[in-house]
């Protein structure tokens, strides 16, 4: 389809635009079940990163779902698109020199294995929030999950269709033993390195 279109190259380069930001840019990507935390702790992170003086963006499932991806339904094949689609657009925000912080249920390992692909390896930091059905159900604070064991919402994840844990995220989150403000500290020190900030 895109075999007629060449990529335009432009004057300025990521580099150029992380200079003026004094710091590096790539993808902080949460996945786990719905209430599992992830954008409670993405917001955490993205607020100690801010005080840092790291120019971030959050991109969150149901905010997405409400608008570039409001045509994507939770079959299969459309949580694949919502997934590519969010890592194309983190891929143009890393290029703009920003640090962005992906909060999306992923529940497909050859999804999550595409966004590094996109972002690239080195961009990518994945954080695994380990929180049990049972603790996401017994919190379920958008009621989805009552709705789900009542039939009410079908293909629901954790209830009637899939999650595929990570086996080697690079920061693993145990919501039941720790707070969010050490939850972000604990990514706050996993990303410092890479952020090289000057
Ligand atoms: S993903 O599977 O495609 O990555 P995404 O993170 O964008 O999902 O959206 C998940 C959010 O959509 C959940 O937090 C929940 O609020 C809502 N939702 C509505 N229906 C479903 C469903 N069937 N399965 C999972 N989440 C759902």
């Amino acid at each position: 389809m895109s075999n007629n279109v060449i990529h335009q190259k432009f004057g300025l380069s990521k580099e150029d635009r992380q200079k003026i930001k004094k710091h590096s840019s790539f993808l902080i990507w949460f996945t786990g079940l719905s209430g599992s935390g992830k954008s409670t702790l993405s917001s955490a992170v993205e607020q100690k990163l801010h005080k840092m003086s790291v120019h971030t963006y959050p991109l969150d499932g149901d905010n997405v779902r409400n608008g570039i991806n409001k045509n994507l339904s939770f079959s299969a094949e459309d949580r694949e698109e919502n997934i590519r689609r969010v890592a194309e657009i983190a891929k143009l925000f890393i290029d703009a020199g920003v640090v962005v912080l992906g909060s999306f249920i992923s529940p497909y390992k050859k999804s999550r294995a595409e966004i590094k692909k996109i972002v690239g390896e080195e961009n990518f930091i994945e954080v695994y929030m380990n929180t049990s059905l049972e603790e996401c159900e017994r919190r379920d604070v958008k009621g989805l999950y009552k709705k789900a064991r009542s039939g009410e919402i079908s293909s629901f994840t954790g209830i009637s269709d899939p999650y595929e844990a990570p086996e080697s995220a690079d920061v693993e989150i145990d919501t039941e033993k720790f707070t969010v403000e050490e939850a972000a500290v604990q990514i706050i020190e996993a990303v410092q390195q890479k952020l090289k900030l000057t």
